[in-house]
């Protein structure tokens, strides 16, 4: 179990890297992909400049806490934002690496947890990474984000928060991260898409085992008290949560 202390270092954006002007909003002396790249993900920047997080679940995921079993794994959770989730999966002994683009989130998530952490410059990423616990974020955008050897994946609001167009490179980026026989969870969402457009989006089965064969739907629950107020207005009047999980 885990006893919080607030955190006694103060978060230090990473030197000389692409990202840190991409997190300030910056993108002067980028070359034109960069910029390109930017505007891709200036709007996630935008939501946590000014909080619009609706999708953060303040207790967790629920379906994490009811299927996921493994201990002593090594959990990659990209697009990770503030999870709670990231907390839990550390607190089942295993250890865990989140993935996040923004600074504001990593910062949030050390000084909701109370966690101490310092920063590790080593890798593809700067990672804050937790004293007390097996558990770091790496900060920047995940499909810089290098590092491999991983045995287990958790997804919550991440491959359904992508258009169409960048779920299969974010699906293929992934696995690319996993060892071959890795335990995988992933959260999806079901509703009318006829009537509202994502994020989240829809991930039909055929697209999701498409990218990853080895799932199969463990769960499936009504989490309309959950849904987003647009889809609400837009005449959504049920919206589902579905657990995919590998067997192994
Ligand atoms: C819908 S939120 C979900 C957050 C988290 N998984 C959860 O369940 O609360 C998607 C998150 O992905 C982050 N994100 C979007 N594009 C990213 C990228 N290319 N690299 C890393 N993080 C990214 C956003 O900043 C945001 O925090």
């Amino acid at each position: 179990m885990v006893t919080p202390r607030r955190s006694a270092v103060n978060l230090r954006a990473p030197k000389g890297s692409v990202k840190t002007a991409v997190q300030d909003g910056r993108v002067d002396g980028m070359n034109e992909r960069a910029a390109d790249k930017t505007a891709d993900i200036e709007p996630w920047l935008e939501r946590w400049r000014v909080g619009r997080i609706g999708w953060h679940e303040a207790d967790g995921n629920r379906g994490l806490k009811r299927h996921w079993q493994a201990v002593g794994r090594n959990v990659i959770v990209p697009l990770c934002g503030k999870a709670r989730d990231l907390l839990w999966l550390a607190e089942q002994d295993n250890r865990v690496t989140g993935v996040e683009l923004s600074l504001l989130a990593v910062e949030q998530f050390f000084a909701e947890s109370g966690l101490v952490y310092e920063l590790d410059d080593s890798g593809s990423l700067p990672v804050y990474r937790a004293r007390e616990l097996p558990l770091g974020i790496a900060c920047g955008d995940y499909f810089a984000f290098a590092e491999t050897g991983f045995d287990a994946h958790f997804d919550r609001g991440a491959l359904v928060a992508l258009p169409p167009t960048v779920r299969s490179r974010y699906a293929r980026h992934t696995l690319e991260r996993l060892e071959g026989d890795a335990l995988q969870c992933v959260v999806t969402v079901d509703y009318d898409d006829e009537r509202a457009d994502g994020p989240p989006f829809v991930v039909p089965r055929e697209e999701l085992v498409r990218y990853w064969p080895r799932l199969e739907l463990r769960d499936r629950y009504d989490d309309s008290d959950d849904m987003p107020p647009k889809f609400r207005d837009a005449g959504v009047e049920r919206l589902f949560e579905c657990i995919w999980m590998t067997s192994s």
